[in-house]
């Protein structure tokens, strides 16, 4: 595989052709996820809805539209983002994603986190946020940042809930503008981390995982 960004795309074209749950059936194509393969931000929100699964392409609709609204306040284009979702393909009448379905498209998001290995993760559904922080309350923890590895997690409200409770459009609006700073805080624990180090031991620690 030449690159990452082909090797993104053969992953795309896996999902589109994903059988192992049954929302295939139902669904009128995979939606896989788009954006750079060197992005440096990762959104990930719950499932494909209704414009989704007619597209093929992640958050098209309404929530979509304030999606890029919220980049805008960070001076972010939806292009400098990879976005994606839980599940790949739609759930019937926007359901929530089952359990097992969640369980059965995790590889799809494995590799893809894997392969871009982005500085923040944000998510953006309640399905997301459960993979990194399982007992918490996203009215507790949204907008901060927690560390996993290299990689942080920032849990957010889902754009669609804001279009429907005004009063999280501030918060969301404000959540977002603290991205910058965490990128900012990545690249300088980066840069701490390839500073000089001690020697190492006998038995150095393999090169610390991105955890995910
Ligand atoms: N909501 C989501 O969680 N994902 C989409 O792709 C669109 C709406």
């Amino acid at each position: 595989m030449s690159n990452k960004s082909d090797e993104l795309n053969a992953i795309a074209e896996q999902v589109r052709a994903c059988t192992r749950c049954p929302l295939y059936k139902t669904a009128t194509q995979g939606v896989p996820g788009e954006g750079p393969a060197n992005a440096e931000i990762m959104m990930i929100g719950e499932g494909p809805g209704f414009h989704e699964d007619q597209q093929g392409r992640p958050f098209v609709g309404a929530a979509g539209k304030f999606l890029d609204e919220l980049l805008a306040h960070i001076n972010l284009k939806r292009s400098d983002i990879f976005i994606t979702n839980v599940v790949k393909h739609r759930p019937p009448n926007n359901r929530d994603p089952l359990p097992e379905e969640i369980e059965a498209c995790r590889p799809w998001l494995d590799q893809q986190i894997e392969l871009i290995q982005p500085r923040v993760i944000v998510t953006i559904s309640r399905f997301a946020m459960a993979r990194w922080f399982p007992n918490e309350k996203i009215s507790a923890i949204h907008g901060k940042a927690k560390r996993f590895g290299h990689l942080m997690v920032v849990p957010m409200f889902h754009p669609a809930a804001a279009l429907h409770n005004i009063n999280l459009k501030p918060v969301l609006i404000e959540d977002f503008k603290k991205l910058p700073t965490y990128i900012q805080e990545s690249k300088k624990a980066d840069a701490g981390v390839s500073a000089p180090q001690p020697a190492p031991q006998k038995d150095p620690p393999a090169e610390q995982l991105r955890m995910f």
